[in-house]
């Protein structure tokens, strides 16, 4: 597959057949995701892949979430999309598998940014490596309002949540969003 194809046929699914996703297959699209760019090569990241009982378990965990988003929710979308998305948290659209990337604590704030930055680009290679091997993924970062259950259910200290990855087979096939601007200033 062309990079351009990818970049441009990747969508964010939220409904995944239960077909689980080949351990060897998932373990070579994280090892090759690794190859993003990261501020001073720090490489920041830390990645947890959860599947069976650990998916389940951190599905609970991260539904607590959607409680909380749900003022934004209101505010942004009717009553359809709102069920729509308290639907999608309560199984992360049935996903078999879910990635959880971390990004590295840095206590000054241009060194954080970079850090979050780093695992961003991490983030987009997994999900159009993903993409081109048939698999699809919802990058989400809703799950931020319980960040800290994320992390102590985790046991991790040191590291700040990046995004929650659901990852597998698609059963859905959204159409794609139009871009809303291409906001580009050209200066010479
Ligand atoms: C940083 C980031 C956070 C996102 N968080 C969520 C989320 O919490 N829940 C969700 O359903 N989708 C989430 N998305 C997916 C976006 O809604 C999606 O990318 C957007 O609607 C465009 O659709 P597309 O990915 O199919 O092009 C997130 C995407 C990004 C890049």
């Amino acid at each position: 597959m062309e990079l351009i194809q990818a970049i441009k046929e990747r969508r964010s699914v939220r409904k995944f057949k239960p077909q689980p996703v080949p351990h060897a297959l998932l373990e070579r699209i994280l090892k090759d995701s690794l190859w993003a760019p990261s501020g001073m090569n720090t490489q920041p990241w830390k990645l947890f892949v959860l599947e069976g009982k650990a998916r389940d378990e951190f599905v609970e965990v991260s539904n607590r979430a959607v409680k909380l988003l749900d003022v934004r929710l209101r505010e942004l979308f009717n009553d359809k999309m709102r069920n729509y998305i308290h639907g999608y948290f309560k199984n992360l659209g049935g996903a078999p598998s879910v990635v959880v990337a971390l990004s590295a604590i840095h206590p000054q704030d241009t060194y954080m940014v970079a850090s979050y930055e780093s695992t961003a680009a991490l983030i987009q290679n997994l999900c159009l490596l993903a993409h081109e091997a048939g698999l699809s993924t919802c990058w989400m970062t809703g799950q931020i309002w319980v960040e800290r259950e994320i992390l102590d259910h985790l046991a991790v200290s040191g590291y700040r949540l990046a995004g929650v990855i659901p990852i597998g087979y698609p059963d859905q096939n959204p159409p794609a969003p139009p871009r809303k601007h291409e906001d580009i200033t050209w200066l010479s």
